[in-house]
């Protein structure tokens, strides 16, 4: 098969299915176009609860868009964001990743990004290593124990290899204690996109 050893998007989504069940919490930090969201919510199934995320409107419009196509029920918040109640369907909030802890309802089972550009938006508008990690840190201290956060890197686009310099720091300085740490990447192509999944273990 043709790149079939740099399915980091798919591997990512596929690691997160060994650990999330129908009816539970997870969240999408970068919602896009919606195909994490859209892949999230085939996991968690109508009794369970999808959070996306996204500061651009037309990227939940999409996602919107997307998930009502796949059967869902979706509620969209843009302004006045208010806390969320655990409740089944989907969440989609115009809110920034960089501060989005207050929002969620009880510990997610499993949370999910994939950095970068919107596919098919402006390719200017990027995810940014601050954001990121401060989205990083909220996620590990929401996650449930045995819970994964599973983050797509691209460093091939302009300011990506800082981030991605910043999501490695911050995943290999996580404490083995509390999270194990994998990262799958493509050893002899650089550029090309990897993948971080932490589990959280159950000892904190
Ligand atoms: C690579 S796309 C996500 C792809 C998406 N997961 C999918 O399946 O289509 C990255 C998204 O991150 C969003 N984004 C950038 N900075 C953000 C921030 N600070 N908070 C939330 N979303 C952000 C962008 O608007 C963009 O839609």
């Amino acid at each position: 098969m043709k790149h079939a050893l740099i399915r980091v998007v798919e591997w990512g989504q596929e690691l997160l299915s060994e650990v999330i069940q129908p009816g539970d919490l997870v969240v999408d930090l970068t919602a896009g176009n919606g195909q994490d969201t859209l892949a999230l919510f085939q996991l968690v199934g109508k009794m369970g609860q999808v959070v996306a995320l996204d500061v651009q409107p037309q990227a939940l419009l999409a996602t919107r868009d997307r998930m009502v196509a796949g059967g869902a029920k979706v509620r969209l918040q843009q302004q006045d964001i208010q806390p969320l109640q655990c409740e089944p369907g989907i969440d989609l909030l115009e809110i920034n990743h960089a501060e989005f802890a207050w929002i969620i309802p009880a510990a997610p089972q499993g949370i999910i990004s994939n950095l970068g550009f919107l596919p098919g938006g402006d390719r200017e508008f990027v995810t940014r290593p601050e954001s990121t990690v401060l989205a990083l840190e909220q996620s590990c201290s929401l996650l449930v124990a045995g819970g994964r956060l599973v983050v797509v890197v691209y460093p091939g686009h302009p300011g990506g290899a800082e981030e991605g310099a910043a999501v490695t720091h911050f995943f290999t300085e996580l404490p083995s204690v509390d999270f194990q740490v994998l990262q799958m990447k493509v050893s002899n192509r650089p550029e090309a996109p990897f993948l971080f999944v932490a589990e959280k273990t159950g000892l904190i």
